[in-house]
């Protein structure tokens, strides 16, 4: 199944759950709005689902808004749809010019939603490319993926929508080494009216280790590559950390 295909499909649980099930991150969207501070320019984010850090990246100048899946971009608020500009399209094969962005990001663990390598290679470089002579490539992955272990069915929620559906969700982790890979199977169902419809949806998830990031941004050329452990900066421990932010330059 396509990136857009699995997207399509996945948009309208991953929205639920990120607006309404799950809690705001705040520290997450006070860190994207301290970056944004930082690097006032026009902003690219890939990969940037339905919005859910638009307002975060906003600024007096624009932000461009990158996304493959049509149920994702369909599904931004209104409010949202004026702080960025939205083009349909693929990280790896963008449709702007050479050195356009001061700030480049991938947020959320985007990178590692591409279980395909060369694809992943192809996206931070086409990133080194947009992003413009000393601007900055940000991206957040997640090296606990590669701890993780395969887990059984369990039940992850039984939430109350406020469409007035019922959604369930049913969870199963697929660990796989040699080569490293994580799935995972997720079972949705959805109550309405007494009726239930269940829908399976497998994210395959890219196992990367932080060293194998880091040498995949120096080897596409960025160079003063800052690290942090969480959305508070802290330094990054490969025991302790919850994420790996990265913050990578492009020489003058
Ligand atoms: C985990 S979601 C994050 C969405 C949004 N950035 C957020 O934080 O809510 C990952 C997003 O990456 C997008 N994506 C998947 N493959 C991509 C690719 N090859 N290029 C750009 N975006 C991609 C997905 O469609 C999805 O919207």
């Amino acid at each position: 199944m396509s990136t857009r295909d699995l997207w399509n499909k996945y948009a309208r649980y991953f929205n639920a759950e990120e607006g309404f099930i799950f809690p705001a991150d705040l520290p997450e969207l006070d860190f994207y709005k301290q970056i944004r501070k930082e690097y006032p320019g026009i902003c690219l984010e890939i990969g940037a689902g339905s919005g859910r850090l638009a307002s975060a990246l906003q600024s007096p100048s624009a932000t461009i808004a990158l996304e493959p899946s049509d149920s994702m971009l369909a599904g931004w608020a209104e409010s949202d749809q004026k702080l960025a500009i939205r083009i349909q399209g693929t990280g790896e094969s963008m449709p702007f010019r050479t050195g356009s962005f001061p700030i480049v990001c991938f947020p959320y663990n985007g990178l590692q939603c591409v279980p395909e390598e060369e694809i992943r290679i192809g996206i931070i470089q086409d990133a080194y490319r947009v992003t413009a002579p000393g601007g900055v490539f940000l991206l957040e992955v997640s090296p606990i993926f590669a701890r993780r272990d395969s887990e059984e069915l369990t039940e992850r929620y039984c939430a109350d929508l406020p469409d007035g559906t019922r959604l369930l969700l049913r969870e199963k982790v697929e660990r796989k080494r040699n080569p490293d890979s994580i799935k995972y199977h997720m079972f949705y169902t959805v109550i309405k009216n007494r009726k239930n419809t269940t829908e399976k949806i497998t994210l395959d998830l890219a196992v990367t280790s932080r060293n194998q990031v880091i040498a995949l941004l120096k080897k596409t050329g960025f160079c003063n590559i800052i690290q942090w452990g969480n959305y508070d900066r802290s330094p990054y421990d490969d025991e302790l950390s919850p994420r790996l932010l990265i913050l990578a330059g492009k020489e003058k």
